[in-house]
C-alpha cells in the first residue's frame, strides 16, 4: 500500500495513509494532488517512464501507469495543480494483512532520471528492497527535496555525502538500514532547514564529530540515534554548543554513551520534551543537567549503571508525565527521592522505578492525581503500605513485588481505584484483610 500527498509533515502523510487505508484498496489514492484539466509534463512523464524501467516490479503494482496518460494520475505520484509539474514519488512499500495484499517491495535500481523532475519536493522509497546497493549520489541534486525517506530499504554502504546538499530539506529518514554508516557527519551540518532526522539502526560508530555537526542543524526538533554505536562525546567539542538548537525530542537509546553525554544534551538544548537515554552506560549520580528543561514531559533512563536517588533539581520538572528509571542501582530513601518530585504532582502519569536499591517507606503519594502507573518492583522498600495509595483514582498499574513491605492490606488500599487493571504485591509480607 503507498499513497501520496503533495507536501507537508509526517503527520499528514500519516493522515492521508489511514484514510487511503479506510478506502477499499481498488480505488487509486494517488490523485490526490491533482485535479481540473492540469496534466503533466511530456518529459516529467518521459522521466517517470524510465524511473519505472529501472525498478522490478514484481506484483504489477503500477500497471496503472501504462493504461492512464496522465502521470499526475498514476499510482505514487502527484502533482502541483497549478503548474503539472511533478512534486510528490510515494513508493513507500507497507504490507497490509487486511487488505491481504499480494503486494511485494520494489527491486531494482533507482534510475538518475528523477533528475529530469525538478520540482520535485517528496521522495518516500522506504521499505523496498534495494538489495544491499549504496544509497545514489545523484539523490542529493534533487535540491528541490523537502522530505526524503529511505527508512528500511535495505541499502548499504556509506551515506553519500551529497545528500548534504539537500538545503530545503526538512525530513530525513533513513532509519533501519543497519549496513549503512557514515564516517562523518559533516554532511548533516550543511542540511540547514531540517527539523525531522532519523538515522536509527545505521552505523555511526566511526562518526567522532556527531556532536559538533548535530549542534548546527538549529532548526531541529527531533532526532532519532536509536541503537547507532554512536562513539562517547569528546567534551572538549562542547566549546561550539550554546543552546543552539530547537531540539524537543532525543532518542539516543543502546548507544553505549557515557555519563559525559548528560552535558552535550544539557548544553544543546532546553527545549526538551522527550528524552531516551536507555540502555547506555551512564555511571555515578543523575546530574543537574535537567534543571532548565521546564518542559519536559518524559524522561527515560533506564537500564544503565545510575546511583544516588532522584536528584534535588527535578523539583523544577513540573510539567513530567513519565519518569522510567528502571534497572539501574538508585539506592536513595523512596520518600526523598519521590519528594523531589512534587512539582510534577499534577503531571506525573508513569513512575517506573523497577530493579533499584530504593528502600525505606512509601510516602503518602495522594497527591499526584494523576499517577496511571506506579511500578516499584523489585527494591527495598519496607515498611507498611501507605492507605493514602486508595486515593489514586487514576491508576490502572500498580506493582510492588519483591520488595519487604509488611503490614495488612484492607479495603481502605483499594478505595477509589476504579480503574486498576493490574495489581501485583507478591513477594512481600503482606497480610491481606
Ligand atoms: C491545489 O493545491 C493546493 C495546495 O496543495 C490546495 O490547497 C488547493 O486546494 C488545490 N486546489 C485544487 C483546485 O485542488
Ligand atoms: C554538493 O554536490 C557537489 C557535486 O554536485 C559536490 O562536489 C559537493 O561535495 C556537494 N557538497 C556537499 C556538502 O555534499
Ligand atoms: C560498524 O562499523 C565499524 C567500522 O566500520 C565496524 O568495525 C563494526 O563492526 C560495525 N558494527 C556493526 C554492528 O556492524
Ligand atoms: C525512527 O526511529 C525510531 C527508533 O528510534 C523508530 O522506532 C521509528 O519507527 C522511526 N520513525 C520512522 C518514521 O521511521
Ligand atoms: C552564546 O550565546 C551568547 C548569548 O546568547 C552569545 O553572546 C555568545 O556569543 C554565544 N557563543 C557562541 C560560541 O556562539
Ligand atoms: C566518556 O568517554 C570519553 C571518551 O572516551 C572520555 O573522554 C570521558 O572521560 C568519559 N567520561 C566519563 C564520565 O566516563
Ligand atoms: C554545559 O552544561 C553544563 C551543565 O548544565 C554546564 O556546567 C557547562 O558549563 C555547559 N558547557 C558549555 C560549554 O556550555
Ligand atoms: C531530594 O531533595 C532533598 C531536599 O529536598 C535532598 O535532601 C535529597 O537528598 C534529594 N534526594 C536525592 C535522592 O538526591
Ligand atoms: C527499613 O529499612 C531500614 C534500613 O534498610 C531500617 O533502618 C528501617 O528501620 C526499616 N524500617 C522499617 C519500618 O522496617
Amino acid at each position: 500500500m503507498f499513497f501520496s500527498i503533495m507536501s507537508g509533515g509526517s503527520m499528514h502523510s500519516v493522515l492521508v495513509g489511514l484514510v487511503c487505508l479506510a478506502i477499499a484498496s481498488a480505488i487509486s489514492c494517488s490523485s490526490v494532488g491533482s485535479s481540473n484539466n492540469i496534466m503533466c509534463l511530456e518529459s516529467e512523464r518521459h522521466a517517470l517512464l524510465q524511473f519505472k524501467q529501472g525498478l522490478v516490479d514484481k506484483s504489477n503494482a503500477l500497471a496503472s501507469w501504462k493504461s492512464e496518460k496522465d502521470c499526475c494520475k498514476w499510482r505514487g505520484i502527484a502533482c502541483n495543480n497549478q503548474t503539472g509539474h511533478v512534486t510528490s514519488l510515494d513508493f513507500s512499500f507497507s504490507y497490509d494483512p487486511y487488505l491481504n495484499s499480494i503486494e511485494v517491495p520494489f527491486r531494482g535500481e533507482i534510475s538518475h532520471s528523477l533528475l529530469e523532475l525538478p520540482y520535485l519536493n517528496y521522495l518516500d522509497l522506504s521499505y523496498n528492497d534495494f538489495e544491499g546497493t549504496m544509497i545514489p549520489k545523484f539523490i542529493g541534486s534533487l535540491s528541490q527535496l523537502k522530505e526524503l525517506k529511505l527508512a528500511g530499504a535495505n541499502f548499504r554502504g556509506p551515506v553519500p555525502p551529497q545528500l548534504g546538499n539537500l538545503s530545503n530539506l526538512h525530513t530525513l529518514d533513513l532509519y533501519g538500514n543497519q549496513v549503512v554508516s557514515s564516517e562523518n557527519l559533516e554532511w548533516l551540518s550543511h542540511l540547514s532547514s531540517l527539523r525531522y532526522l532519523n538515522m536509527s539502526q545505521l552505523n555511526l560508530s566511526e562518526a567522532v564529530n556527531w556532536p559538533e555537526s548535530l549542534s548546527k542543524l538549529t532548526l531541529l526538533t527531533e532526532l532519532e540515534l536509536f541503537m547507532c554505536d554512536l562513539p562517547d562525546v569528546n567534551l572538549r567539542s562542547l566549546s561550539f554548543i550554546n543552546s543552539s538548537t530547537s531540539l524537543q525530542l532525543l532518542d539516543l537509546c543502546y548507544n553505549s554513551l557515557n555519563s559525559s553525554i548528560f552535558y552535550w544534551i544539557a548544553n544543546v538544548s532546553s527545549k526538551f520534551i522527550h528524552i531516551g537515554l536507555q540502555g547506555d552506560q551512564l555511571q555515578g549520580p543523575i546530574p543537574d543537567v535537567f534543571k532548565s528543561m521546564l518542559s519536559l514531559a518524559s524522561l527515560d533512563l533506564s537500564f544503565n549503571q545510575l546511583e544516588g536517588g532522584i536528584p534535588k533539581s527535578f523539583q523544577n520538572l513540573c510539567s513530567l508525565e513519565s519518569l522510567t528509571l528502571r534497572s539501574n542501582q538508585l539506592s536513595e530513601n523512596i520518600e526523598d527521592s519521590i519528594k523531589n518530585l512534587s512539582c510534577a504532582k499534577n503531571t506525573l502519569e508513569t513512575l517506573d522505578l523497577i530493579g533499584n536499591l530504593f528502600w525505606g517507606s512509601l510516602p503518602d503519594l495522594a497527591r499526584f492525581s494523576m499517577l496511571r502507573e506506579l511500578n516499584l518492583a523489585a527494591n527495598q522498600l519496607n515498611g507498611s503500605l501507605p492507605e493514602s495509595v486508595g486515593q489514586l483514582s487514576s491508576l490502572e498499574v500498580l506493582s510492588l513485588v519483591q520488595n519487604s513491605l509488611s503490614g495488612v492490606i484492607t479495603e481502605a488500599h483499594f478505595l477509589k481505584l476504579s480503574r486498576l487493571q493490574s495489581l501485583a504485591i507478591s513477594n512481600n509480607h503482606f497480610s491481606i484483610n
